[in-house]
């Protein structure tokens, strides 16, 4: 045989072989989710897992839009709520499954000063700043820098934020990377450096409801635990009064599994009264920057677990509780209140403003870093 020929057979048989160990290893793939009415075209990235479990990401707000994975009985489900076009998502302030930046949850009156400047934020939640302000990177098109598969599936996307946007100094690079795991777990990795002094903090905004109908969709079941003994205390428009408060003793006691319906309408606690139900930044045990357990949710009805691991000082238990039935989701699912857990690993809400939280502050030359980790599992 030549050696053009041998060589021939050699480089089919290292493609087969390759194609071969592509079909069992996780996979990403762009594709296309639709567009906006002023036609600018949103794209998604599908990442898929050996173990069943998938994820579409798009480039609207770098959200998480969809998210499947097994019951006990081995069903998929989507497990998080969003709508199925880009302009919902666009019209929408709920920032279902969003990234939230610059600075996810408030900022009191929109005010902070750094390096002895005063700084006005643009405000959007009762004179307040909210995840960002009036359009947040949740209402941004970020780009997908890169996708990978094989031992496991990535995209990254970024997205860079002009100097004054929204009123924050300094022009500054975000990036998320989503890894989706054979072993059951999607990994959110956020970054962000600047040019100038300036303030983040980023958080994933996914609503989970780990239920396998419909016809069974409330939360109020499910048993919650949080790795927090501790809270931040806030005033009647979720602004923190600065206390951190423990958790011992009140509704907010989430350190054993609990259901989250148990204490949800304890009128006589007034940071349930302010926050409707459950919307406060609890205080997470062990060091921060180091990735540990932040939450974990059971359904006992599907038998699905989530965990939620972080580097975050805190995590953010939002009970969906401005769900009206107002808003019509995928599968034309009207939202309700208490239809979703949303945990949002997080620095302190409203951080830029108390000398006595973890600083928010960025300078340049460093490199902001949150990592998220969704760990999914069963108990049968
Ligand atoms: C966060 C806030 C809530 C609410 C939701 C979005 O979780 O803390 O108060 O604004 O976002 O609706």
């Amino acid at each position: 045989m030549s050696q053009a020929r041998m060589a021939l057979i050699t480089a089919i048989a290292v493609g087969a072989l390759a194609a071969a160990a592509d079909a069992g290893a996780a996979q990403a793939r762009r594709a296309t989710f639709g567009a906006l009415a002023d036609g600018s075209r949103i794209e998604a990235v599908d990442l898929t897992s050996r173990s069943g479990i998938r994820a579409r990401i798009i480039t609207l707000g770098a959200r998480i839009q969809a998210l499947y994975t097994p019951d006990r009985t081995g069903k998929l489900d989507d497990i998080v709520l969003g709508f199925a076009s880009p302009q919902q998502y666009f019209d929408d302030g709920n920032y279902f499954g969003a990234t939230v930046g610059r600075f996810a949850n408030r900022i009191g009156r929109g005010r902070f000063t750094l390096g002895g400047r005063a700084y006005q934020i643009s405000t959007n939640d009762h004179g307040n700043s909210l995840h960002g302000g009036t359009r947040g990177f949740d209402k941004r098109i970020w780009k997908i820098d890169s996708i990978a598969s094989g031992r496991s599936a990535s995209v990254v996307m970024s997205y860079v934020s002009p100097d004054g946007e929204e009123g924050y100094p300094g022009t500054m690079h975000v990036a998320a990377t989503y890894t989706l795991s054979d072993g059951g777990e999607l990994r959110i990795d956020y970054r962000a450096s600047t040019d100038k002094p300036t303030i983040v903090n980023l958080s994933g905004h996914s609503y989970f409801n780990l239920a396998s109908s419909p016809g069974d969709f409330s939360t109020m079941p499910d048993l919650l635990q949080l790795d927090a003994s501790r809270y931040t205390p806030v005033d009647a428009v979720l602004i923190p009064t600065g206390e951190i408060a423990p958790v011992a003793g009140t509704a907010l006691d989430f350190r054993k599994p609990t259901a989250i319906g148990l204490h949800i309408r304890d009128g006589n606690d007034a940071q349930i009264r302010y926050c409707h139900g459950y919307d406060m930044n609890f205080v997470l045990d062990g060091r921060p920057g180091t990735l540990r357990r932040a939450a974990r949710v059971e359904d006992p009805r599907s038998g699905r677990v989530l965990e939620v691991y972080t580097t975050a000082p805190g995590v953010q238990f939002y009970s969906g509780n401005f769900l009206g039935g107002t808003v019509i989701g995928k599968y034309g699912i009207a939202y309700r209140q208490g239809d979703a857990v949303v945990l949002e690993p997080q620095d302190f809400p409203d951080a830029p403003n108390h000398a006595n939280f973890p600083s928010a502050k960025l300078d340049p030359g460093a490199t902001y870093h949150n990592v998220i980790v969704y760990r999914f599992s069963v108990r049968r």
